[in-house]
Order: C-alpha cells, then structure tokens, then sequence
C-alpha cells in the first residue's frame, strides 16, 4: 500500500477502529493491491499527453545551479515543508521561513519519480538535499528570489515564521505559483520579555540577556525546532517553534527556575526577539542553548554499536543510564513534569561523554516509548476529537463522556491558544495523572531508553512516517547483547499486565506494509490488519478509562510492579560495581 497521507490519516490513528472491515475477497483484493502498488494513473501514462518523454513533461534540468543561491537543510511535514535557506545573504538570520509544497497527489504523476517525492515522505534530515525535490525547490527559488529587489530587506522583514508557498508543481519551472504566507497568527501567540517577566516574576540575575534575532546568524537547520547558530563567535543552539510557542515558553520557564544538574541542558543563556510587524510588540522568538556537538543517543548507539565493540562499551552504557536516572531523580523532586523522555531527546556532551537531557517542551511521545496507561487516554482523546462522520454521533458522545469524566477539571489545549503558564505544561494525558502514575509512566519510558542503551539501537520500534540515518532490524523486546540483570530491569520497568503487541505495519521502502511479510500483501490485507490491532486497542483503551474513572485502584496493577527510579538507580549502581567501573 501507498505510503501517503490519507493512508496515514486513516491507518496509523485510533479512528481506524472505525474503518469499515474489508469485504471483498482475497482474489480480488489481491487485485487492488497489485492496483495501489502502481504508480497513480498508469493507463494514462501510456498517453503522450502524460508521457515523461513527452517535453511538455520533462524538467528542464535538476542539476544544482552553479552558485545555487539557496540551500535545503531537511524536512518535515510529510514532505510537505523545507527547510531553505538563503545562503546568497551575507548573514543569514534564523528566520524559520521554510517552503511549503503541494501534497503528493497534487504533483502530477510524471513527476513523482523524478523528483522522488516518495522518500520525501520520510526522510527529514540531511539527506533530504540529495532528492529531485530539493534541487527543484532550489531552482525555483534561486529564480524567484532573483526577481526580488533588496531580497535581503524583504527576507529579514517577514514576521518570523512566515512560509513560501509553491502551489503547485509543474515541469516548467517558470510555472510555479509561489506565495508568502505572513504569519501573523504566530504574531499574535508571541509574547514580549515583559508580559513573561510578569507572569513568572523570576529575580533579575536569573534572566537571560536580551538580544536581536539580527545579531544571530544561521549556520544549519538542524530540526524544526533547532537551529545551529554563530552567536558572538560561537556556534550554539537556537530554539524556537514556528507554531503553537506556548510548548517553548514552557520549556524555558522549566529550564529557568530548574535548579542546574550535570546532565540536564544548562540554562539559555541570551533571549532572542523579533520586532513584530502588527503592532509594537518586541516578541521572544526564541533562546539559546549550549550546542552538545556529540550527538544524540539515537544516532550514537547504532553507530558505536556497528563500530564495534571498544566503540561502544558496556562501562559507557552503565554510566550513561545511571546519569540519567539521577538527572530524572533531580527533575521530579524540582517538581517538574517531565514525559519527553526519548533517546533522541538525550545527546552527548562535545568534550566529554556525559549525557545531557534536551526538550522540556512537555509535548509526551509516541506510542513506541509512552507506557500503555498514556497512550490508552490518548486514543481516546483522539476519538473524542474525531468527526461525528467518522465515528458516529453515538460513539463520539462515548468517548467524550470518557474522556471529561478522566481529565477532571484538566483542560485540552486548543492549537492556537496563547500561553498562560501552567505548572506542568500541556500534556493532557499526563496531567490527569497523580504523582504516583506520574513517575510510574516515566519508569516505563526509561526502561525503554535503558533497552536501546544497552541494546545499541536508537528506537524501540522503526517508525512508519521517519527514516533514520542507521535503523536496526532489533526492536523492543527483542534482546541480543544485554546483560540478564539489565534485561530483569528493563522488563520491571516496561511491566503492564498486558502482552506486548507491535503495531503491524512497518514501512518498507515507499510501501506501507505488513510485518515480517515480503511485500506482496494486498492493500485490503494490510488495512485489515491496522484495523484489527486498533479495534483491539480502542477497546482496551475504552475499558480502562472506565475502569480508572470509576476507581484508580482497581488499574493499579497496569503499573504498580514498576520499580521507583531510586530503585533503578540502586541496580545500576550495583551492576556498576559488579563491573569494576
Ligand atoms: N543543545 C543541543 N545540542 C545539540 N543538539 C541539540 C540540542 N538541542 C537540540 N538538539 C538537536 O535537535 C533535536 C530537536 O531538539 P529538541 O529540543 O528535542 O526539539 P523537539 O521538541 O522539536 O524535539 C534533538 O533531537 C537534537 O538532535
Ligand atoms: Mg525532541
């Protein structure tokens, strides 16, 4: 099956608990899978009309432009959104003015190959420069911005965030119908050094210093919400989010008032702000970090691990898991709710090879790394969002009676609410939790991180919608190379009273597919297995809820039998003996 998102949309989310069960049979959905496997409207590519040899068809050139004025540093989106940047100007500032482009069934199929707009569903990081894609987007845009007088001065007055918009894509590169979205809705969500100062009433000497976004210049966009920056002749790490900024104002009230640990990022040292257009509002649109050039734990791991043994080795592992137990030891008796733990959210410090823990954002993660009591209440958040359409007066009342009678008071954020600082943040499904729940949920994260350390793998399961730089054919709680008492630890932490049940499907190249298969499922077998696994889990998720509305106890036991994290910090210190380091 395609990988797109519709298929996303309508597979990879509680919702397909709602999709009508396969009907048709084998032979004929054997059929219509061969069908989806095809590239869209093959009969017309027989046409000259559609044909690639046709001229009207053919890319001029995807060559890079000798002195290409732009460059492409990764992606997001679902391949829908750039991140370019204008390497003509002198300084580049960190504006975040990515370029947006047509859904994929929007790009006429001729095209598709050529620009290879299949792998740029997945693949978000550097790589992304070496696709068709990148180089048109350059070309459109080293065109584009040519035709612009003082570029420079269009460019850096732009309300921060603001997108380029392609909408479409032809052949003809002369074709393409470009737009500037202002983001003024951002504008409106940024908040000046003033009301923040009002709101958290911090002492003056722990407040960073205050610089223009002009004094910063752009050195790689690392991730959506990362820059790579020079400032005052360093290299650091800018942060910033180009949607919904109330997650950064709360990561840097946390990363403020936090009292400093050896392995949690050091305080932001400058605030960086932007005038905004609309109004004289100077607003915060970012701040700055010390840059930890080692990597984060998720590309480290594989690649010390296929280095071979004295890369990666056993002291280093005990050493970085106790490391970070007590730093998440430290977090929870700052009173901070922390449920961003992932490995990608953990890098290595550039001189040594201490952890440092990233991300306070309080967003939670995915379902892979998030203990089944959380990733229950978010189906059924999901559900209760859903359309009435898709799953029916009825249910959707079910689900939101469920979902009120849990959250107790606590509130869903809209997307585009404006910060008000909350203690803990904006997670929902963990803010109904007490603070028992709380540090149970976050020694199930922990012992998946554990896993990966000890395993050398950079995630627990291969995500469908991301491919990264070194994947393994290892996932949870498959085990290859960890000591038992490490395996006894993990399986403590991750206990739930339930089986470990994969998702089914995995990606496989630009296919949606079925687990240990070899691609050649039908279509209609691969929804009807994603269908299948979501009617299980939806149902189990549903008799949870209602089991914890009614008494929290009587769902103790999903994770009472997980250690605390001293208790997993007393094995890890104890192993480390046994080992002599
Ligand atoms: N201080 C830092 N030093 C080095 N790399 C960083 C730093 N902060 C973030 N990164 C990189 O950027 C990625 C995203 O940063 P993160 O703070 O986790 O943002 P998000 O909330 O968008 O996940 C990280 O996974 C890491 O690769
Ligand atoms: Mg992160």
């Amino acid at each position: 099956m395609e990988l797109n998102s519709e298929n996303v949309a309508r597979l990879l989310y509680p919702v397909a608990a709602f999709e009508s069960p396969p009907t048709i049979s084998v032979d004929a959905s054997y059929k219509a899978g061969i069908a989806q496997l095809k590239p869209k409207n093959l009969t017309h590519t027989t046409t000259w009309e559609a044909s690639i040899l046709n001229p009207k068809n053919r890319i001029d050139s995807l060559a890079w432009p000798s002195n290409a004025k732009w460059r492409v540093d990764g992606s997001t989106g679902m391949g829908t959104q750039f991140y370019t940047v204008p390497i003509f100007l002198r300084h580049p500032i960190p504006m975040r003015i990515d370029t947006f482009i047509p859904e994929r069934k929007e790009i006429p199929p001729t095209l598709q190959a050529v620009l290879d707009i299949g792998s740029a569903f997945y693949t978000r990081d550097v790589r992304v420069a070496q696709l068709g894609i990148a180089r048109y987007i350059v070309r459109v845009l080293d065109r584009w911005s040519g035709q612009i007088s003082d570029f420079a001065a269009f460019y850096t007055n732009l309300p921060f965030g603001s997108r380029i918009v392609f909408h479409n894509i032809e052949a003809d590169i002369r074709s393409v119908r470009i737009q500037i979205l202002h983001t003024h809705f951002l504008e409106r969500q940024l908040l000046s050094v003033g009301s923040l100062q009002a709101m958290w009433k911090l002492p003056s000497d722990s407040w960073p210093a205050v610089t223009d976004i002009s004094k910063v210049t752009l050195v790689q966009q690392l991730h959506d919400s990362v820059s790579l920056v020079k400032y005052a002749g360093q290299t650091r790490i800018m942060k910033s989010l180009t949607s919904s900024p109330k997650y950064l104002y709360h990561e840097l009230r946390v990363l403020l008032t936090m009292s400093p640990h050896p392995n949690i990022i050091s305080k932001p040292s400058h605030l960086i702000v932007k005038q905004c257009n609309f109004g004289s509002k100077i607003a915060v649109v970012g701040f700055i970090l010390d840059y930890h050039s080692g990597g984060t734990l998720r590309d480290v791991l594989p690649l010390r691990r296929t280095l071979g043994t004295h890369s990666l080795r056993l002291q280093d592992q005990v050493v970085w898991s106790t490391q970070l137990t007590e730093a998440l030891i430290h977090i929870r008796d700052e009173g901070v709710m922390y449920c961003d733990l992932r490995l990608d959210n953990i890098v290595l410090g550039s001189k040594s090879d201490r952890i440092v823990m990233i991300d306070f954002e309080g967003r939670g993660v995915g379902t892979f790394m998030s203990a089944p009591e959380i990733t229950f209440i978010e189906h059924i958040h999901s559900l209760a969002r859903e359309s009435e359409e898709n799953v029916g007066q009825v249910e959707l009342n079910r689900y939101k009676r469920l979902r009120d009678g849990y959250m107790r008071g606590c509130s869903m954020p809209t997307p585009t609410e404006m910060y008000r600082n909350p203690r803990h943040g904006y997670c929902v499904s963990w803010l109904c939790l007490s603070e028992k729940e709380r540090e149970a949920a976050q020694v199930y994260m922990l012992g998946k991180v554990l896993w990966g350390i000890f395993e050398g793998v950079g995630s627990p399961e291969k995500g469908v919608m991301v491919e990264h730089l070194r994947e393994d054919a290892l996932e949870y709680p498959e085990w290859r190379n960890a000591p038992e008492i490490i395996r006894e630890l993990v399986n403590a932490c991750c206990s739930c009273g339930r089986r470990y049940e994969k998702f089914p499907l995995v990606r496989k190249g630009q296919l949606l597919c079925m687990r240990n298969t070899d691609a050649t499922e039908t279509a209609e077998q691969v929804r009807a297995a994603a269908i299948g696994w979501w009617k299980a889990e939806v149902h189990e998720a549903e008799e949870f809820l209602k089991q914890r509305t009614a008494d929290a106890s009587r769902v103790e036991h999903v994770f009472s039998a997980r250690p605390r994290l001293e208790d997993v910090l007393f094995v890890l210190r104890s192993f480390n003996k046994s080992i002599g380091v």
